[in-house]
């Protein structure tokens, strides 16, 4: 595999294990794909992959993520938790904390998750997480967490600039994509050993709940077995939204299997 670029500068970044080995790229197809390739060869826990570029950048349920030059942060990086394969689906939730948190650190927006992992502003997605997983047995070979910021994107695709916006469109200003690498997965890192201290959300389910956009909001559950509408109350300890519904029953609502929408706009 080329390397291209040494971006982030190592400097960039205080953690102790995640980035310990950094492959850049100037383009590539996909961070994630890029990610797998290493886990698959043996690349330990924390290799962090970035790019300048996606020409085939990868988003949720098929679709397809742009990744142009310049204006985003492309990364993916690599874990390999001793964790069941049924909890692995809660780290796409500390990823979203962790891009929440760094955000506020580096630019003082106040960014806020859309459940389970949307980082949005202004009611705005402005991050994506795309979360792939390889197992054998019951038990995880190796995780890549792929996360994909809009920091100084100017416009979007009218399809998606209802409900897609960026760091530079909030500020009014651009901003540096290095220190908000450093940023994330330094507060991914810290999340990340409290997830692991139960190996589920207790003891990051209040801040997530705090960080949560559709708290107290009602929603639109997307459930294939029948939609229905409900007030979102936070997450429980397994990181399923609980939506309580107009019978006042309270239905734990799985992420993954089961989108949720805003009932007036998209969070
Ligand atoms: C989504 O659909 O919301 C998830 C988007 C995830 C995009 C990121 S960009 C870095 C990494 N590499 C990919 O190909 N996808 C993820």
């Amino acid at each position: 595999m080329e390397i291209q670029a040494q971006f982030p500068p190592k400097t960039v970044l205080s953690t102790v294990w995640l980035g310990s080995q950094v492959n850049c790229f100037y383009e590539t197809d996909s961070t994630n794909r890029q990610a797998r390739k290493l886990a698959e060869e043996g690349a330990p826990h924390g290799t962090l992959v970035a790019a300048d570029s996606q020409s085939a950048g990868k988003g949720r349920r098929g679709r397809a993520w742009a990744s142009p030059h310049g204006v985003g942060v492309w990364m993916s990086f690599i874990l390999r938790p001793e964790l069941s394969p049924s909890k692995a689906s809660m780290l796409t939730l500390v990823a979203g904390m962790a891009v929440v948190a760094g955000i506020r650190q580096i630019s003082g927006l106040s960014p806020q998750i859309k459940w389970p992992n949307d980082a949005v502003v202004d009611g705005k997605k402005i991050c994506g997480i795309l979360t792939e997983m390889s197992t054998e047995e019951d038990s995880i070979r190796y995780v890549v967490v792929g996360i994909g910021i809009n920091v100084n994107t100017e416009s979007f695709p009218p399809e998606i600039s209802d409900t897609a916006t960026s760091l530079k469109l909030s500020l009014g200003h651009e901003l540096k994509r290095a220190p908000l690498i450093g940023a994330v997965l330094k507060s991914f890192e810290q999340y990340y050993s409290r997830f692991m201290e139960y190996g589920d959300m207790t003891g990051l389910m209040d801040e997530y709940n705090e960080m949560l956009a559709n708290r107290k909001r009602q929603v639109r559950v997307l459930d294939p077995h029948g939609s229905y509408e409900g007030m979102a109350l936070g997450i429980d300890k397994e990181g399923c939204l609980l939506v309580k519904r107009e019978d006042d029953s309270v239905s734990a609502v799985i992420s993954g299997e089961v989108s949720v929408r805003g009932i007036y706009g998209y969070v």
